[in-house]
């Protein structure tokens, strides 16, 4: 057994010491989108620290705990609050949360972020659904012994983002009258923002949406055999595609200004995959 592995059972074992609820879809709530998990029927509340050998996130406007509750009978579990690389956890740390919810029970990983829009079409405030990534600028979370107990050592990736999940999401924007962008989503380490070129070089690439987070969950989710799909709240465009500076601050004010569009998606999306679980 790898040491990896051998850790994420010790946290398993810790969270199963103290929470009996068993969640079948795994939501992750980037910065400014926490309050979402305020909103839920909330069953049980466990603190990251209250876990032995779970990495703590440092970030201000990420909270640090998991909720565990239901979205109209669906039982999820929220992370309110990721680690991320650029904190100074290794990619093992970084996905440990990941891993951990599919332990759980969770068949279902549904990822948020706050992104930069690197798609001219973009403006702030969009909703941009991940149909696929660009990982390749992060270490792979899957680098280092393979942990056999979760999956193969070369995964296929090419359908990372499941297509009836993604489905989910389109019909519960368009009932809710949300307009839905689609793209893909470029990470990089972070913690500074790109560079004007930098942005254009993700647009150059294929990106239309830069953050980071989320692909390297992703990867190791899809190593695992998740169904996963995702959601990024545009919350500026790219460095150099207009005249203002960037700010932290600004990310939590457009993410608080579309908060309440995006309870109502993500509800609803959650609602329609259960459907299917
Ligand atoms: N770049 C990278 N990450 C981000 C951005 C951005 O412009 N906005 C929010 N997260």
């Amino acid at each position: 057994m790898t040491k990896a592995y051998e850790r994420l059972l010790s946290c398993f074992r810790s969270f199963e010491e103290k929470i009996q609820f068993r969640p079948k879809v795994a939501l992750v709530l980037g910065s400014g989108l926490g309050d979402y998990a305020d909103s839920i029927r909330a069953e049980a509340v466990l603190d990251y620290h209250e876990l032995e050998g779970f990495p703590v996130s440092t970030v201000s406007g990420h909270k640090g705990r998991f909720v565990f509750g239901y979205v109209n009978e669906i039982p999820v579990v929220i992370m309110q609050g990721r680690v991320h690389y650029y904190e100074g956890y290794s990619m093992e740390d970084v996905v440990l949360p990941i891993r951990l919810m599919k332990l759980m029970g969770a068949e279902i990983l549904f990822l948020t972020n706050a992104a930069g829009g690197v798609n001219f079409d973009f403006q702030a405030g969009d909703f941009m659904m991940i149909t696929d990534q660009i990982a390749s600028f992060v270490p792979s979370p899957l680098i280092g012994p393979n942990i056999e107990e979760l999956g193969e050592r070369f995964c296929d990736m090419s359908q990372i983002y499941d297509r009836g999940l993604c489905q989910a999401i389109r019909d519960a924007a368009e009932e809710l009258g949300i307009a839905l962008k689609e793209g893909t989503y470029i990470q990089l380490t972070g913690p500074n923002f790109e560079s004007p070129m930098e942005v254009k070089m993700c647009r150059i690439l294929g990106g239309d949406a830069v953050g980071m987070s989320t692909a390297c969950e992703a990867v190791a989710a899809n190593h695992m055999g998740m169904r996963i799909c995702g959601i990024s709240c545009i919350s500026n465009l790219g460095c150099g595609m207009t005249d203002q500076p960037l700010s932290h601050v600004e990310v939590k004010e457009t993410a608080d200004r579309v908060a309440p569009q995006f309870k109502q998606l993500i509800t609803s999306a959650i609602t329609r995959m259960g459907k299917e679980l």
